[in-house]
C-alpha cells in the first residue's frame, strides 16, 4: 500500500515536471522572431518576408525541423548579408542540431545561453564580426568553424 502511495506521489511530480519544462515548435518561434528583432540589416529581404507568425516554422527560409519531434534542428543563415546580435534567447533552441551563420556580419559577444544548445554538432560561424575570446562551451563540439 505505501509502495503503492509512493509510486502514485513520484507519477504526479514527474508529470507536473514535465508540464513545467515542455517546450514546443512555438518555443522555437518565439526564439528566431527574437534572433530576428536584432537583425539591423537584410538586404536581401531574406527574413523580412518569409519569417512571419502567418507561415510555419519549419517553412522559414534557413530553418530545418527534425521529422520526428518537429522542432528546428538545423538553422542555415550563411551567405545572407545579415547585420545583428545574437540574442540570449537564442538559447532557447534547444533541439538546434547544426548552426550556420557564416559570411554575415553579425556583431558582437555570442551570448552564454548558447551553452543551452546540447545537441548542436555543426557549428560555422566564419566571416562575422563576433568579438571577445571563443567561449569555453565551445569544446563541447565536435566539430566546428569559428
Ligand atoms: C506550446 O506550449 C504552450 C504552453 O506550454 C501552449 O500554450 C501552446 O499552445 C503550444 N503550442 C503548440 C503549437 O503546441
Ligand atoms: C527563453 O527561455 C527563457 C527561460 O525559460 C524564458 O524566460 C524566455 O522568455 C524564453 N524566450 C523566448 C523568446 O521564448
Ligand atoms: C548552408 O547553405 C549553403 C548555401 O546553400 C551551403 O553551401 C552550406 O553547405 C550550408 N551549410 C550547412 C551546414 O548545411
Amino acid at each position: 500500500m505505501e509502495k503503492a502511495f509512493t509510486i502514485f506521489l513520484l507519477t504526479i511530480f514527474l508529470l507536473l515536471h514535465y508540464v513545467m519544462t515542455q517546450t514546443n515548435i512555438t518555443t522555437d518561434q518565439l526564439a528566431l522572431l527574437s534572433l530576428k528583432s536584432q537583425i539591423i540589416s537584410d538586404p536581401f529581404h531574406f527574413l523580412h518576408e518569409s519569417w512571419s507568425a502567418a507561415i510555419s516554422v519549419c517553412r522559414w527560409v534557413g530553418v530545418t525541423c527534425g521529422s520526428h519531434h518537429q522542432r528546428v534542428k538545423s538553422l542555415n543563415l550563411s551567405n545572407m548579408a545579415l547585420t545583428g546580435r545574437i540574442p540570449r534567447d537564442f538559447g532557447n533552441l534547444t533541439f538546434l542540431g547544426s548552426l550556420d551563420l557564416g559570411s554575415n556580419n553579425f556583431q558582437g559577444y555570442l551570448p552564454q545561453e548558447m551553452a543551452y544548445l546540447h545537441r548542436l554538432k555543426f557549428l560555422d560561424l566564419s566571416f562575422n564580426n563576433f568579438r571577445g575570446e571563443i567561449p569555453s562551451w565551445f569544446g563541447f563540439f565536435t566539430n566546428f568553424k569559428f
